[in-house]
């Protein structure tokens, strides 16, 4: 049963990359290559300036929406931040949480990732939720540690029917645009882990449905091994997402 109710998701996260003119042109020629992709869910993460034209771009296609962060309150005085019901009026589907570069540099903590993830949640949209340890934790044998402490703490208070719109992205820190990928069995051992920690928070059945997606230096030459894992459900992908053709491949290699 497992992995056949699974639909992989492969996301494009572009980060600080791409105007809006650029990233038109990017899901213009994104759209073409995957017209006939079938059995696989294909979302574009964009900077919050391009969404509304990616929107646009992307209206009559089979790829979807995401931003790249949320706040976690609706509005208010709360200067610079952008916030769930704003991302779903801009077309948004799903939205990236605690991707490691906001907990690393923009002080995210699993509270803030919590905060957010069931702001996104009250408003339709699907939680991306990152979780990974870093090189110095794994060398430290404290990746299982990590990663518990990311995924309870992240989807804290969630009901089951609250965690099954959520999405968990696996993204070891030493393998982010490092081109240092995971081999095949370490990001199973992760994913496995993951999904055991939502089967005792939950249950198997419940844990059999979440979609676990696997990041950091995903590439079209890697995808199939990585996907061919019982428990890898898809990719996050970031610098080759920035390219129509290699994230094309991607999306290819999965099916
Ligand atoms: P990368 O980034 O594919 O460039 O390693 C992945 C991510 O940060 O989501």
């Amino acid at each position: 049963m497992e992995g056949t109710m699974r639909t992989p998701i492969i996301a494009g996260n572009w980060k600080l990359n791409k105007t809006i003119s650029e990233a038109v042109a990017l899901t213009t020629a994104l759209k073409a290559l995957v017209v006939d992709a079938t059995g696989v869910e294909i979302i574009v993460a964009p900077s919050f300036t391009a969404l509304a034209a990616v929107s646009d771009s992307i209206a009559a296609s089979n790829i979807h929406l995401a931003a790249q962060d949320v706040y976690s309150e609706d509005s208010g005085a709360f200067t610079g931040e952008v916030s769930a019901p704003m991302l779903k009026d801009v077309g948004c589907d799903y939205v990236i949480i605690g991707h490691s570069e906001r907990r690393q540099f923009f002080g995210e903590t699993n509270e803030s990732v919590n905060q957010k993830t069931k702001a996104a949640l009250a408003h339709d949209l699907k939680p991306i939720i990152c979780v990974g340890e870093q090189l110095e934790e794994r060398e430290a044998g404290q990746t299982e540690a990590v990663i518990k402490s990311h995924v309870t703490g992240g989807i804290a208070g969630l009901s089951a029917a609250d965690l099954l719109s959520c999405v968990i992205a696996y993204e070891p820190v030493w393998a982010i645009g490092t081109g240092k990928t995971a081999t095949p069995a370490q990001a199973q051992e992760v994913h496995n882990f993951i999904r055991g920690l939502l089967t005792k928070a939950y249950s198997a059945e419940v844990a059999s449905q979440i979609c676990i997606q696997y990041g950091g230096s995903v590439k079209p030459e890697n995808t199939a091994e990585l996907i061919a894992q019982p428990d890898v459900d898809g990719a996050l992908v970031g610098g080759a997402s920035l390219e129509a053709e290699s994230f094309a491949q991607i999306v290819q290699n999965v099916q």
